[in-house]
């Protein structure tokens, strides 16, 4: 064969990714369980590059070259299962299955270990960047072997998005289920990125009496400045669009329950697991389910709440510069969490992961791509080992600046009524942190108690319970 890779699947993310291939100069062979699609793909772009359609898995195995390359761009899933069960069997030792799609990183581990076993490179990828980026460049996490990465590796830097110093967007984060551990957690912070911004739309139109055209201005100054990202432009963008069919804006005539795939829910699912405190994350999850039982908020609305002040014109402006650093601070919390959360993946799992590497391919090309993720690079390549993000000094110094402000939105939203569990369990964890002393002790004190489950001291090593039921007599074991 002479295809460098074949695509099957050829639903948009598959059809753009195999276009981004072929404009690379790759020849692509094509391939869809209905052929249709595959037509459809050459007589429509054809021209954009060499594409060689196949009817057939067998006919897509054989016109690649070796080792092959077979992108599997399905449903997760079962569906997924079943198209490597479609095409392993006609592969030979040193090919490789990729599976480009929204995978849960255990199936991974499972696929990646069953089909190591039988000699073939299973390399589970991360993908983010929606459509436009599966076409012009998107940001690329792939896990699999090293051996993998080799020979496909050099393919996916070509048709990545690039960052502003022209570093490709791809890396490999690790063996077996790591990318797909990495994107899932990317779509953890990008879960948080969101209701963050929510938050801040909220306050800014009830407390701060702001329009939706005119949040759209904030914002949009807002991304000139260190909040500069993909997800604050979009916001824009969407805040400042009217209802073609009632006139108003479009925020006020959409269902407001949110929905989700589920690779937030699997972020908290595995940070649950793993112990690592995500709560920034879990909030914007849990946020969406709030918002989904429509029935059960029906029920509520009779509860007791204070009616939102609206600030006066001038202390309103003063309130945006506020929640900006609220919106800053709680997003350096939500990816110092996500971060957190990959370190001790790659720990438990035997990764290896470089947090700094992987900062540096979400620069460009994904969903939460911000000009704050160059920042995350420099402090990671300035302190490889970094315990926290919040260890370093500069995003030590801009939370310190920011805390006021923070501390008085959260305030702020509290006294109104307005629901900002982002932000407010963001700065909690932040306080968390802070604290000389938690009240861990006392539920040590409380388990012991109940539970003879025994404490540690802080003035000498060793365990020990109380008899509390007795005579209040301490007993080292
Ligand atoms: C990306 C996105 C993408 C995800 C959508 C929808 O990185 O390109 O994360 O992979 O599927 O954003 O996610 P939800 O439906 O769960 O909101």
């Amino acid at each position: 064969g002479t295809a460098q890779i074949g695509v099957t699947g050829l639903a948009v993310m598959g059809r753009n990714l195999a276009r981004n291939f072929a404009r690379n100069g790759y020849t692509v062979a094509v391939h869809n369980r209905t052929a249709a699609r595959t037509e459809e793909l050459v007589s429509d772009f054809g021209d954009e590059g060499t594409f060689l359609p196949a009817s057939t898995p067998e006919e897509l195995v054989e016109s690649l070259e070796r080792p092959r390359r077979v992108l599997v761009m399905v449903k997760a899933g079962a569906p997924t299962d079943a198209v490597i069960e479609e095409f392993a069997p006609l592969l030979e030792e040193g090919d490789m299955i990729i599976d480009g799609g929204n995978a849960h990183f255990e199936d991974t581990r499972r696929r990646e270990k069953a089909l190591r076993e039988r000699g073939i490179h299973f390399v589970g990828t991360g993908v983010s960047g929606g459509e436009e980026g599966a076409l012009h460049g998107p940001s690329i996490m792939p896990g699999g072997s090293a051996e993998s990465y080799d020979a496909l590796g050099p393919m996916l830097e070509k048709i990545s998005a690039k960052a502003e110093d022209g570093t490709p967007c791809v890396t490999h984060v690790g063996p077996d289920g790591a990318g797909h551990f990495v994107k899932m957690v990317h779509n953890g912070i990008e879960y948080a990125d969101m209701q963050l911004i929510g938050e801040a739309y909220q306050l800014l139109r009830e407390v701060g009496g702001y329009s939706p055209a005119e949040i759209a201005e904030i914002f949009r100054t807002w991304n000139t400045g260190r909040l500069d990202s993909y997800l604050i432009g979009i916001t824009a963008e969407v805040l400042a669009h009217t209802d073609a069919v009632t006139g108003e804006p479009f925020v006020d005539v959409v269902l407001d329950q949110a929905e989700q795939k589920g690779t937030g829910r699997w972020t908290v699912q595995s940070a649950l697991d793993l112990g690592v405190p995500v709560s920034g994350i879990a909030e914007a999850v849990f946020a969406r389910a709030v918002s989904g039982h429509a029935d059960l908020r029906k029920a509520s609305r009779h509860l007791a709440g204070p009616t939102p002040r609206k600030l006066p014109a001038d202390d309103a402006a003063t309130f945006a510069d506020q929640v900006e650093q609220a919106l800053y601070a709680s997003k350096i919390v939500a990816y110092t969490q996500g971060f957190h959360q990959i370190a001790v993946g790659s720990e438990q799992y035997g990764w290896d992961a470089d947090l700094g590497r992987i900062a540096a391919i979400w620069r460009a090309g994904c969903i939460i791509r911000a000009a704050f993720l160059d920042r995350v690079t420099q402090a990671y390549d300035a302190q490889p080992g970094m315990v926290s993000l919040l260890a370093d000094q500069g995003f030590a110094d801009e939370t310190a600046a920011a805390q006021d402000d923070w501390r008085t939105v959260v305030a702020t939203a509290v006294i109104n009524g307005v629901p900002t569990p982002g932000f407010a369990a963001t700065l909690a964890y932040y306080d968390s942190l802070r604290a000389p002393r938690l009240p861990a002790a006392l539920t040590q004190g409380q388990r012991d108690y109940f539970g003879a489950h025994t404490y540690h001291r802080t003035d000498r090593p060793g365990t020990f319970h109380t008899l509390w039921g007795g005579d209040r007599e301490e007993i080292g074991t």
